[in-house]
């Protein structure tokens, strides 16, 4: 029994944590929103009665999940509105978490970087884990950075390599980076999710959402004094907002302690090189901020 059970405990462990109750019920406010989550949690239950490892299985989800299940289990007393769901929400990276007031001395800052990047591990917490994903793209850059670039996602070249902005997009970037007179060490990339969409799709709420956590936390390790978001998904997710690129550029938004600036992302302007001009406009601001001045030409 024994034996047998163990197989079963797992994979109703990591079918919980798939669907992301593990960290919902941590903080209390699970609530099924998602025709998924509902279906999910429906499902599991009735199978969780017949299941051979169902002893175990309680036990491990007592005062958890339990509680969930039974809010979450469709009757004719208790109906599940599929209301708005959750994971359509836009909310600023801003209002995810206080911002934390003590920064991380500098010595220990590739450390903290590392100790995330273990937490993240393997990951299987959203559906892009299922899609195809060959690596995780974590981050690349220093980890005292005093700018920090944030993309949508990796593309097939990142999720091959596992390096964020390593494709034709990527050396645009580069050539952005050198342009302003430094060079890739000197700053930090990430993006907004950690692994390749699909056909290289734009990242579902659900998704970048989940991502968020790490992306915050990598933020408010490296603690840049500018950001910028590459590209309108990036600007939506970290800002929370939907607006177009045209109304966000041009100006200084806040993120989690640093200057955040809104420019063209380096696929868009391969797409449509005339828009360099524009994107160099966005580059100018940040170096004003950050005291740059363009290397001289040779
Ligand atoms: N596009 C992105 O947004 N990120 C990458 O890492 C590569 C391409």
């Amino acid at each position: 029994m024994q034996v047998e059970a163990e197989p079963h405990l797992r994979a109703w462990v990591e079918y919980f944590r798939d669907l992301g109750i593990h960290d919902f019920y941590r903080r209390g406010e699970f609530v099924p929103s998602t025709r998924t989550e509902v279906d999910g949690l429906a499902q599991s239950r009735a199978q969780l009665a017949s299941s051979v490892a169902a002893v175990q299985i309680d036990t491990l989800v007592a005062g958890s999940v339990e509680p969930y299940l039974q809010d979450a289990t469709p009757t004719e007393q208790n109906p599940i509105t599929p209301a708005e769901p959750q994971s359509m929400k836009l909310i600023s990276f801003n209002d995810l978490a206080p911002f934390p007031a003590e920064p991380i001395a500098a010595v220990h800052r590739a450390a903290a970087l590392f100790a995330i990047q273990k937490e993240i591990g393997d990951c299987t917490r959203c559906p892009l884990a299922y899609a195809g994903r060959h690596k995780i793209v974590f981050g690349d850059g220093s980890p005292t950075a005093r700018l920090m670039f944030i993309g949508e996602g990796p593309g097939a070249d990142e999720d091959a390599k596992g390096i964020p902005f390593v494709g034709k997009a990527g050396q645009l970037l580069n050539n952005m980076i050198g342009a302003m007179g430094l060079a890739r060490t000197d700053v930090y990339i990430a993006n907004i999710v950690k692994c390749r969409p699909p056909g290289n799709r734009v990242p579902e709420p659900e998704e970048a959402n989940t991502c968020s956590q790490f992306l915050l936390r990598q933020i408010d390790v490296v603690r840049p004094e500018v950001i910028v978001a590459l590209g309108s998904t990036a600007a939506m997710y970290l800002l929370g907002v939907k607006q177009s690129l045209s109304s966000l550029r041009g100006r200084w938004h806040l993120c989690r302690g640093a200057k955040l600036a809104v420019t063209y992302h380096p696929a868009f302007l391969l797409r449509d090189p005339r828009q360099k001009a524009e994107a160099w406009k966005d580059l100018q601001m940040v170096m004003g901020e950050l005291g740059l001045t363009p290397p001289a030409r040779k």
